[in-house]
């Protein structure tokens, strides 16, 4: 059974080390790992809540694409797409926002915040706050659900967004999903270390702090101008230093081998100058980020290259959201007239329910497999001599659920198939 990862990033500015190494290495080498189905997206439509300079939207996206392409992101593996090729995206959120109470999207951090902000400043409290804004974390439950995705590692900042995606698809579910779960409830995955790398100052590294190193932007000099200004202590060369609670140091842990990270501490505690012990962070980065550099540079000069890998990521993720809200569009009640016109209320019932499938194979053997509503394969057989063993094993999931003995192979969630079994119970 595969598991789904997605996460988005905002399209408003250009990424620096604290993103690769807290956002994009993770997220990659998490896409690597065997039965990982991994979903990256540029998230513009959410950059528009935020920026209305359309040339700067426009180099973020293609700058944040060529970073996810130059760090040795699998393009063939996974899917990465602009959440603006996927108009499925903004159609769900419209599904969603009608189920969506007004009253939490009320507590949502982001918007508290500007109301706070309006406030104290003596203005109206909503004098700031776009619908926008206020919507923006129904559109990020949009994106998540519209892949089913398991996991979604983000900020702590977002942790809110992930739960309130939770409670609009538990919601949706129980109206829509007649006893079937149409979204999988997503979970938030935190990773200590996405908060970790500090900023030249020793605050985390952030944009809104200026205390940032580029990752590819400005080439290998803006590298070494960003490192010479690492807040240190003011000892000489010569003099033991404490690496502990040093920028410097931590910054170095995040590109070093345990071996490197000792021998370095060492060095600083031996008296090795803050000037050299920079010079030796600046070769150690560059050596991981010089080669993916070159890459990012030759992406960026050939706009058609990265345009065409997009847009083969936006038709792998529209093969998954169209059919998908096809679903979705029918569960709301918007379907085609004749599917009303011929389709009484039961039969509706009836074809809303997931199905046990029972045929023979060329080897002769006998074969079931449990399909959601929707079609999709939840169960599947090993072969029986018998039709009739097939067929006991059918009466025996329907009445019992799935244990642990059944002759099956699990295709989809446990929670998708325990609950298709449900709705099947005594059928
Ligand atoms: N809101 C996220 C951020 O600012 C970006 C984002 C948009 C996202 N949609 C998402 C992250 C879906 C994860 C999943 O960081």
């Amino acid at each position: 059974m595969s598991h789904r990862v997605l996460t988005g990033i905002t399209t408003t500015g250009t990424l620096h080390l604290g993103n690769y190494v807290g956002a994009i290495r993770p997220a990659i080498e998490a896409s690597r790992a065997p039965g990982v189905e991994s979903f990256f997206f540029m998230a513009d439509f959410h950059a528009l809540i935020k920026c209305d300079e359309p040339d700067r939207i426009a180099h973020s996206s293609r700058s944040i694409a060529a970073t996810w392409v130059a760090a040795g992101l699998d393009t063939d593996r996974v899917t990465l797409y602009r959440q603006s090729d996927i108009p499925e995206i903004p159609e769900l959120t419209w599904l969603l926002t009608c189920v969506t109470a007004k009253g939490q999207m009320n507590r949502a951090h982001a918007y508290k915040a500007a109301v706070d902000a309006a406030t104290a400043a003596g203005e109206e409290p909503d004098a700031n706050v776009t619908m926008g804004l206020f919507s923006y974390p129904v559109l990020m439950a949009a994106d998540i659900l519209m892949f089913n995705a398991h996991k979604v590692p983000v900020g702590k900042d977002q942790v809110q967004h992930i739960e309130m995606t939770r409670d609009i698809a538990q919601r949706f579910n129980h109206l829509f999903g007649r006893g079937q779960a149409l979204f999988t409830l997503p979970e938030a995955v935190t990773d200590a270390e996405m908060e970790l790398l500090p900023g030249l100052d020793g605050r985390k590294m952030s944009k809104s702090y200026d205390n940032v190193i580029p990752l590819f932007e400005g080439g290998a000099q803006a590298l070494k101008d960003a490192v010479a200004r690492i807040v240190t202590d003011s000892k000489l060369p010569g003099e033991p230093k404490d690496p502990q609670g040093q920028a410097i140091v931590t910054i170095y842990d995040a590109f070093a081998a345990p071996e490197q990270r000792a021998a370095f501490r060492a060095a600083l505690r031996g008296g090795l100058g803050w000037g050299e012990a920079k010079q030796q962070l600046v070769a150690l980065i560059d050596g991981q980020i010089g080669p993916m550099r070159e890459r990012y540079a030759a992406l960026m000069t050939h706009p058609e290259q990265l345009e065409a890998i997009l847009q083969a990521g936006a038709a792998k993720a529209r093969a998954i959201a169209t059919p998908f809200l096809q679903q979705l569009r029918a569960a709301v009640g918007l379907r085609p007239y004749t599917a009303t016109a011929t389709t009484t209320a039961s039969k509706a019932e009836k074809a809303a329910l997931p199905v046990f499938k029972q045929y023979r194979e060329a080897d002769g053997k006998f074969y079931f497999k449990l399909l959601s509503a929707s079609g999709e394969l939840l169960l599947q057989s090993s072969g029986f001599e018998q039709g009739r063993e097939a067929g006991r094993w059918v009466a025996r999931l329907k009445g019992e659920g799935l244990s642990a003995d059944a002759p099956v192979r699990r295709e989809a969630a446990d929670a998708d198939i325990a609950a298709a079994l449900a709705a099947l119970k005594d059928d």
